[in-house]
């Protein structure tokens, strides 16, 4: 079997290009799978795992399990909100103790940046960064890649601009990092408080115009406002945003090409993107959900063929 270079995914930074393909060709032949009448192979039978999510999430934790439980392995899920972290334990005693209990990968949503790698220092468990604060979300950026190739051919030689805040995103960076890497040429655009200083260092194109943006690209990547992380005002109401950078179908029909429009989700229908463009043949949205599954399978199959 082939393998990955790393013995984690904490980040899409740290992998390879061959990594990256050899993830979406091992998700190609899990897509297939789920695509059968039985959605269940034995991969990873006797393989255990723990999803220790520190942060909300629907899709990242839902996707995960399905994807573990579709490949035999046994699941355990930890959540803070009813965990003894609430009594004040530690992140390496809360992982100590799970992995005391035989557990063989951990698949971690944590709102710290460097979460997973701090784990990684500790612990020889394999570890899967299921999106730490505003760093990395390695997994939703690979699904959305394995998206843009299954609807377009290919990633290389594609326009595509991620839309919005992305100061407070991980889906953008790791974006960027995988996009670069599969040959695809990137571009933000977002208010000017929105952007991060450290955007002039990631050889991307930045604009300010959201139509220029999507006249511009072949793929829109529409991210959340993300009202949780912002502490001070970034922008004067959401009805402004709304109005200059909310994407609707108007826009969309309004370009002179059709475009691909994507979104990590959760979306605040009506802010960054209105209901009639999420819902619009445009959207791959729910394509980028469905993908997330196969593309946590082969990432679940090609690290645990890594030993530990
Ligand atoms: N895309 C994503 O990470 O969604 P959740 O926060 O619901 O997992």
């Amino acid at each position: 079997m082939s393998k990955l270079s790393q013995k984690h995914l904490l980040g899409i930074k740290d992998i390879t290009e061959k990594d990256i393909q050899l993830i979406f060709e091992t998700a190609d032949t899990f897509k297939d799978v789920l695509n059968r009448p039985i959605k269940k192979v034995p991969s990873l039978r006797d393989v255990t795992i723990a999803n220790i999510f520190f942060e909300n999430s629907t899709r990242t934790r839902l996707s995960f399990e399905l994807a573990e439980k579709r490949l035999s392995a046994d699941v355990v899920n930890f959540s803070t909100s009813t965990s003894s972290v609430k009594k004040g334990e530690t992140l390496l005693d809360t992982v100590n103790n799970i992995l005391a209990m035989k557990v063989d990968m951990v698949v971690m949503r944590h709102a710290s940046p460097g979460a997973p790698y701090f784990l990684a220092r500790h612990i020889t468990a394999n570890i899967i960064n299921a999106g730490d604060g505003t760093h990395e979300h390695p997994t939703q950026a690979l699904l959305d890649a394995y998206s843009i190739r299954e609807k377009l051919g290919d990633v290389s030689g594609k326009k595509v601009a991620i839309i919005g805040d992305i100061l407070h995103s991980r889906v953008a960076l790791s974006n960027i990092f995988a996009l670069q890497k599969l040959g695809a040429e990137v571009m933000v655009c977002g208010p000017p408080t929105l952007l991060p200083k450290y955007v002039k260092d990631l050889d991307v194109r930045v604009e300010l115009n959201v139509k220029r943006a999507l006249e511009w690209c072949d793929v829109a990547n529409v991210l959340r406002i993300q009202l949780e992380r912002q502490q001070i005002k970034y922008f004067p109401s959401l009805r402004e945003y709304a109005l200059y950078y909310g994407i609707t179908k108007a826009t969309l029909d309004s370009l002179k090409k059709p475009i691909v429009i994507m979104h990590p989700g959760p979306i605040n229908r009506g802010i960054e993107l209105s209901s009639d463009a999420a819902d619009s043949a445009h959207s791959i949205i729910l394509e980028q959900v469905e993908n997330g599954v196969a593309i946590r399978m082969a990432v679940l199959y090609l690290l645990a063929g890594v030993p530990a």
